[in-house]
């Protein structure tokens, strides 16, 4: 489990992001929506122990962020951030087994490189991962910051906007890969997502964060009507009935 209690960043001048308190539970896919400036990747980084709090509490699995040394807290918790991606001239695979780091500070076993070729496997990059992060496309480049985190094998996997640049079918693969690793191998992920239909569609819980707070929280059937999403994203949505359930229909 994730709380936070009374959580606040003060910005300064106007922008303060909280209080807020918040329990997102163990396991499955809760995703973070809301519109641009609610506050999802402060929140997310705070959790993820890369930005500090100025009040309240975090805790991720019992563990308090602001209390655990960071290399115990790495092997519980992974953290894709929205931007900062260096690029340097490493290879995809060198890039990916810095995922391995909290686990093998920096003498890969054998398992650690079956882990990062796994994961490089699952992002669909076998054929490139000895390309350089500059020689690949958005999109690729994205996937192998995901294969990065995923390679942590941390309990608790932040993203924060893991399906930018992604097309169709690597955004579904992607969102597929993640529920399937929160029901098999027991993860709790926490995402966020602009495409709110992805979120009806592959999240158990969504969390709706607006002005710096959150402002629903509770299974997609809640969230995914034409009040709450007007109301949040502060433009007119209509929710109709699509063939594999409700769908967000706001242009
Ligand atoms: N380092 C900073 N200094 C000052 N203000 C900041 C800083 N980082 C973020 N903010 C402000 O805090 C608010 C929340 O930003 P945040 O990045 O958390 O939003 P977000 O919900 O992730 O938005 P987006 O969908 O655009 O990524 C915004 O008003 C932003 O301008
Ligand atoms: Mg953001």
């Amino acid at each position: 489990m994730i709380t936070l209690e009374g959580v606040r960043k003060d910005y300064g001048g106007e922008v303060t992001i909280g209080p807020v308190d918040l329990e997102i539970p163990r396991g499955g896919v809760t995703a973070l929506v809301g519109p641009n400036g609610a506050g999802k990747s402060t929140l997310l980084t705070m959790v993820g122990r890369l930005l500090g709090l100025d009040a309240g509490t975090i805790e991720v699995a019992g563990y308090d962020v602001t209390r655990t040394p960071s290399k115990d807290l790495a092997k519980v918790v992974s953290v894709l951030r929205q931007e900062n991606h260096f690029v340097t001239r490493l290879t995809v695979r060198q890039l990916v087994a810095f995922g391995r780091f909290p686990h093998s500070r920096g003498r890969l076993t054998a398992a650690d490189e079956e882990f990062v070729s796994r994961s490089i496997d699952f992002l669909d990059l076998t054929d490139l991962e000895h390309r350089y992060l500059d020689q690949l496309s958005g999109g690729q480049r994205q996937r192998a910051y995901v294969a990065m985190v995923l390679c942590q094998d941390t309990e608790y996997v932040l993203l924060d906007e893991p399906l930018n640049n992604l097309d169709m079918r690597h955004s579904v693969q992607m969102m597929k890969h993640l529920r399937r690793a929160a029901a098999e191998l027991d993860r709790t992920i926490v995402i966020v997502l602009h495409d709110i239909n992805f979120a009806g569609h592959y999240a158990d819980h969504i969390c709706a964060v607006k002005d710096g707070t959150v402002v629903e929280f509770g299974p997609p059937e809640r969230i995914m009507t034409d009040e709450v999403l007007t109301k949040v994203f502060d433009t007119p949505v209509t929710v109709v009935e699509g063939p594999n359930g409700p769908l967000a229909v706001y242009y």
